[in-house]
């Protein structure tokens, strides 16, 4: 299996990708990132004193972008740094030490690439690793690299400060669609919510203005807390422009997913998002995906479904969810 990574340094010497890299002409961020004036994507102070503006604030963004960043929600800078540094050492390592952790057919865990077929279009340029992170129930350590030694610590911490997070985040967001503060948790699984680590390794490419790191999507969580390291690469599709996000040290990137999107019966907007690759440097992000447990069935809230404001989307287990878009298969 190539990995991008070894792909990537062929390609260096090449100073040119191999054909199953290059987007159509409608999808290569060459052409198609908007260069004018653009509005930026909201940034939200977690620690501004007055609740009922960050509650504002937070429900404007999630309205009309689907995407903010937050700033000062708490996570020290230091967990952030160490998950940052475990998770670069990790893909610093060589190959065969890597492979250690890879996927295996069937399961969502583990070290890889993803597989593309012709028909699917071109490849991603992108390696990442998938650990479960949350409750403990859900963890499998054989799929936690053992080196860097201090993976699983940087690990653990980060994600015992990120849980208050989600947690205000869900209550304000509950609380901006007039319920009371524990109805998105409780309907996303509670405190069996699962927490899900991506870490996307984007090695340097030859060809940026060609090829993408991940092509346009939305998140099928319920929400995604998002780190990425200091090389810009996060583009937000809004006004039918393509625009970066500009990178804000410490600050947490909140995408609203499909499943609160159902929710709220399509008040707050899942965002259309994909990411840009460098020519020198190395790319990394660390989203958290935040997904309701495999049976919990996701549809509008009674709430907001009358004969005026018909339901927007099916009810159906989580797990059909992720099945029909993981398989493109229409909702
Ligand atoms: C993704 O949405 O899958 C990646 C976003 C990023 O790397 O910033
Ligand atoms: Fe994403």
């Amino acid at each position: 299996m190539d990995r991008v990574q070894c792909v990537a340094s062929v390609s260096k010497e090449a100073k040119t990708i191999p054909a199953d890299f290059i987007r159509s002409v409608n999808e290569q961020p060459g052409i198609t990132t908007f260069h004018g004036p653009v509005p930026e994507v909201p940034v939200v102070d977690m620690a501004n004193k007055n609740r009922d503006q960050i509650i504002a604030e937070i429900v404007k963004a999630s309205e009309e972008w689907g995407i903010f960043q937050a700033v000062n929600h708490g996570i020290p800078p230091e967990a952030i740094q160490q998950l940052q540094r475990v998770g670069r050492e990790f893909f610093e390592l060589p190959q065969e030490e890597k492979e250690k952790v890879a996927m295996v057919p069937g399961q969502l865990e583990g070290y890889g690439t993803k597989m593309t077929s012709k028909q699917e279009g071109p490849k991603n340029w992108v390696d990442f690793l998938f650990n479960n992170i949350w409750p403990p129930s859900q963890i499998n350590y054989d799929f936690w690299p053992k080196n860097p030694p201090d993976y699983r610590n940087a690990n653990e911490e980060y994600v015992k400060y990120m849980i208050p997070l989600v947690d205000q985040l869900l209550e304000y967001l509950s609380l901006g669609l007039g319920l009371d503060g524990n109805v998105l948790k409780a309907a996303s699984g509670g405190d069996d919510l699962r927490y899900l680590l991506k870490i996307n390794y984007y090695p340097p490419c030859p060809c940026p203005d060609l090829a993408l790191g991940v092509p346009a999507h939305t998140d099928m969580s319920a929400i995604t807390l998002l780190v990425p390291n200091e090389v810009q690469g996060l583009q937000v599709f809004k006004d039918d422009h393509w625009i970066n996000a500009k990178y804000i040290p410490n600050a947490m990137i909140i995408h609203i997913g499909d499943q609160i999107e159902i929710l709220s019966n399509g008040k707050y907007k899942s965002v259309l998002h994909r990411s840009t690759v460098k020519k020198d440097e190395t790319r990394m992000s660390w989203p958290v995906f935040c997904e309701p447990p495999a049976d919990t069935v996701i549809g509008p809230l009674p709430q907001f479904v009358s004969d005026n404001n018909p339901a927007k989307f099916k009810a159906k287990k989580y797990k059909d969810y992720q099945y029909c878009k993981l398989n493109k298969i229409p909702q």
